[in-house]
């Protein structure tokens, strides 16, 4: 596991320019992080390239994007995108004509779950059909980069992916009851993990959000080497979660989201970084806050401990935030106030049941009844302080973060030397009210 370590000072600016390049391996979405990336690149004049997981035919073909759905996409970005799919994970592979596991679970029943196995060396040899899938397209992708960039532009190769839960619609049901789950619907995180369909999870996890970062170091050596040759860089980044300091009674903590099942694969995305720091690449982790975004939302409750961010900002900046508080007072139903908002969030993320329990040698931890319940309690009591359910403070405060670890990464991204970086909420306050980042807030 890595040492916990935040970014305490705001990075060096970077020496990218027009005609460097940003390329992001995953593909983006309207609100997701890569946002950030993707704002900052073209604020300092550099190009961008996406990639696209491509898409599933109804009998289902992995295949690029058709010319319309390539059309919205580069609307989307504002940029060209490399048209070979790039999605990763196994669940729809037949390795020597067996059926997948998206098609042997079809059948399955949720209540059942526990009674799911698979016979030894069946998930391996998916896993390894699927690796060699997605390199094969990985390897193609790097090939069109080293056509379409000069060997004297600067790179970032932005890592985006994350997800792995295999495509059966027995799976919905079950992980609605372990991350949303109360009452009779509470299903304790430990046991769904240790069991035949959660050991899948885990290797499918490790496979999508870990292990595509892995190959992409790897098979971006001969981009690296051409770099070396021209005196130009290439910065390797990746988004991970591990937990997010946060303000608490007047002082910073770390805390995390329970039961955050994807932080095995987080951590073994850690692990990646580290490996190719060792060998002199420029690999960084940036562990990003909790924030709302497509991929989130099947994790109730992520969301609580963003509402702190406000009050952060307003001890470093009070004048600028301002705007800020407005903006998210307007979003408020009659009778609930900011002060009331911030207060429960902070009455939640205090309660002895949920801070005394953090640990960060122990994480991720799993779930307990008693803290889910809190949990979903407390975001649905904040989600009824909105006007409107659709328009949440929180997804003005995402947009925010997005926004500030996008600036953050890229600039770290030129000079820093860590394999992981905590990028926490006293950072992004230090960012917004600094006038390298007082934009910003706009
Ligand atoms: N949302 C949060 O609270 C949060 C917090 C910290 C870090 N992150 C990380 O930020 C990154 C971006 O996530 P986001 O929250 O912006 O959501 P998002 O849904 O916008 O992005 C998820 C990305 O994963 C890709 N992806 C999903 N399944 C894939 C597959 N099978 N093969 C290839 N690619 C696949 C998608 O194409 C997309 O690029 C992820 O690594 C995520 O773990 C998110």
């Amino acid at each position: 596991m890595s040492n916990y370590c935040p970014m305490t000072t705001l990075p060096p600016a970077a020496g990218y320019k027009a005609g460097d390049v940003l390329v992001l391996v995953g593909e983006l979405f309207g609100r997701g992080y890569a946002n950030g990336l993707l704002e900052e690149a073209k604020r300092l004049g550099m190009t961008v390239l996406g990639t696209t997981v491509g898409r599933r035919d109804s009998d289902g073909t992995l295949r690029p994007l058709t010319a319309e759905e390539l059309a919205e996409a580069e609307a989307l970005l504002d940029g060209t995108i490399i048209n070979i799919p790039l999605e990763a994970g196994f669940d729809m592979e037949t390795p020597d004509g067996v059926p997948s596991i998206a098609e042997r679970l079809k059948k399955a029943k949720p209540d059942e779950w526990e009674k799911i196995s698979f016979e030894p060396d069946f998930i391996e040899q998916a896993r390894a059909a699927g690796q060699a899938r997605f390199t094969a397209n990985l390897q193609l992708v790097m090939a069109e980069l080293e056509k379409r960039i000069p060997a004297s532009s600067n790179i970032i190769l932005a890592h985006t992916m994350a997800g792995g839960i295999p495509r059966a619609r027995f799976f919905m049901p079950l992980l609605n009851r372990v991350f949303k789950g109360s009452g009779d619907k509470y299903l304790a995180s430990e046991p769904f993990w240790n069991s035949s369909v959660g050991q899948l999870c885990d290797v499918s996890f490790n496979e999508v959000t870990a292990d595509t970062f892995k190959y992409l170091i790897e098979l971006s050596a001969p981009l690296r080497q051409r770099a070396e040759q021209a005196g130009s860089k290439v910065a390797c980044t990746a988004y991970g979660y591990h937990g997010t300091a946060i303000l608490m009674h007047g002082s910073y903590q770390w805390q995390s989201y329970t039961p955050y099942l994807q932080g095995f694969a987080k951590m073994r995305l850690e692990e990646h970084a580290a490996t190719a720091r060792q060998q002199g690449i420029n690999a960084t982790v940036f562990n990003c806050p909790e924030i709302l975004t497509n991929s989130s939302a099947l994790f109730l409750g992520v969301e609580l401990s963003l509402y702190p961010l406000l009050t952060a900002i307003q001890h470093v900046a009070p004048a600028q935030a301002a705007p800020l508080a407005r903006r998210c007072a307007e979003l408020l139903a009659e009778g609930s106030s900011l002060d009331s908002l911030l207060e429960t969030a902070a009455g939640y993320l205090t309660a002895p049941l949920i801070n005394q329990a953090l640990n960060f040698a122990a994480w991720p931890q799993h779930s307990t009844k008693e803290q889910m319940e809190l949990m979903l309690l407390t975001s649905a009591r904040l989600m009824e302080m909105h006007r409107d359910q659709k328009q949440l403070v929180c997804a003005e405060l995402s947009r925010l973060v997005f926004r500030a670890t996008g600036r953050l990464m890229v600039q770290a991204s030129w000079s820093c030397t860590e394999p992981a970086l905590w990028l926490n909420h006293d950072t992004i306050a230090t960012l917004v009210s600094d006038p390298c980042g007082a934009d910003l807030l706009d």
